[in-house]
């Protein structure tokens, strides 16, 4: 069945976050797509308003069973139905895990740059972030093993928080490193939360490998966050699930994510979720294809029409990380000026640290159209300011 990904929504005055912009700009920044959900989560949603009874509810077994046989079709790999949680959302299940997991002023570490809003969860409980920042090699990144070991081996560093795939640079990290890391914070006592949130989004043909996956000490050593709402598009159900193969992680995150009352669903996340993981798979193999031809597109684009930015090529997710530096070594003032010359909002690359300050990111999850007047307006932008600033080599 074909799918819809070239009709431009017009999602403004709708509370959507992304889209509460001025009348000419137009926003490719946060994490949220420009296509209408999966049509079998929009039925279902339809079902379940239609019922007009909106209740206290309970996650039922089917909403497991589905996640479970989700990550069999898409990631051979079958996650017991007792390891899985159900929680509100990724973010406020992290921000719970580190009080749970960790105490004030110990280490959280991370791999800068990496999604911003871990150092929120981090630095908003009281305890310190230690970033092992990857080492850009041209291409792509890589790990300092060095660095990575020597700031786990911290006696202070208790927790790692990884991102797998990687926002914002795309990486998918393979088996071998993932166990690599695993086995690492293993030996020096450090828990892992590994966020999953992107897994569903890979391109071509490259697959994630949960780390729940991995050997079983290391994945008892750990807790996984996966969610439909990056996969689909819906952020707002605010359904996630925590993967926890060992018991004695369970019984200590459960009573966290009790505690912090995340553990409830509203009467549209199961309905949703369950839509999603069961008759979602044709949708997701469609957006797969529609973001891999964007990312052609800005690729293409940019080799010819800016020589100066360099795309970093993504082996996962719908967002860019375009390199900046031979234009700007402050992202933030340059996506300041192209927003206020041609109303284009990218994210500036400082808030996910690391050399962050060098790139810019760019989210393509959008109709062929939108994404081609998007790059129009970067190259007036790039242009203009290397005009008031000109580039010294
Ligand atoms: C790596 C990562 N984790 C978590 C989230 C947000 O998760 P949630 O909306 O479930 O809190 C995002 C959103 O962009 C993300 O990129």
């Amino acid at each position: 069945m074909p799918y819809d990904f070239e009709t431009v929504l017009n999602r403004r005055h709708t509370n959507s976050v992304k889209w509460d912009v001025g009348a000419d700009e137009l926003p490719m920044w946060v994490a949220d797509m420009d296509f209408q959900t999966a049509p079998a989560i929009t039925n279902a949603l339809a079902k379940r308003a239609q019922f007009g009874v909106f209740g206290y509810e309970e996650v039922p077994t089917a909403y497991y069973q589905a996640v479970a046989d989700w990550w069999a079709s898409e990631h051979h790999f079958r996650p017991q139905l007792d390891w899985l949680m159900f929680c509100t959302g990724v973010v406020p299940a992290i921000s719970s895990i580190v009080r749970k997991m960790s105490a004030p002023g110990d280490n959280v570490l991370v791999q800068a740059p990496v999604y911003n809003i871990f150092y929120h969860s981090i630095e908003n409980n009281g305890r310190h972030t230690l970033a092992s920042n990857l080492v850009d090699n041209g291409d792509q990144y890589a790990i300092d093993w060095d660095d990575l070991e020597r700031k786990l081996a911290d006696p202070l560093t208790t927790m790692m928080i990884l991102c797998n795939p990687q926002n914002p640079i795309g990486i998918v990290w393979s088996r071998e490193t993932l166990q690599r890391i695993g086995d690492l914070c293993l030996r020096h006592h450090v828990f892992v939360v590994a966020d999953e949130i992107h897994c569903d989004l890979t391109l071509n043909g490259q697959e994630y490998v949960p780390f729940a996956s991995l050997t079983p000490a290391v994945a008892a050593n750990s807790v996984s966050c996966v969610s439909p709402s990056k996969t689909f598009n819906v952020a707002a159900l605010h359904a996630a699930t925590l993967i926890m193969p060992d018991a004695h992680v369970r019984a200590l995150i459960s009573r966290a994510i009790n505690n912090d009352e995340l553990a409830e669903p509203n009467s549209f996340a199961i309905p949703g979720s369950i839509a999603a993981y069961t008759d979602g798979h044709e949708w997701l193999h469609a957006l797969r294809a529609k973001i891999t031809a964007n990312q052609r597109q800005v690729q293409a684009f940019v080799t010819e029409q800016l020589p100066l930015v360099k795309v970093v090529e993504a082996q996962a997710t719908y967002l860019l990380w375009l390199d900046t530096r031979r234009v700007a070594t402050d992202s933030a003032a340059l996506a300041t000026d192209i927003r206020k010359r041609t109303g284009l909002f990218l994210s500036a690359g400082d808030v996910y640290r690391g050399d962050g300050a060098h790139f810019l990111r760019m989210n393509v999850a959008c109709p062929t159209s939108q994404l081609t007047d998007g790059l129009n307006r970067l190259k007036v932008g790039i242009d203009a300011y290397v005009a008031e600033h000109p580039v010294k080599d």
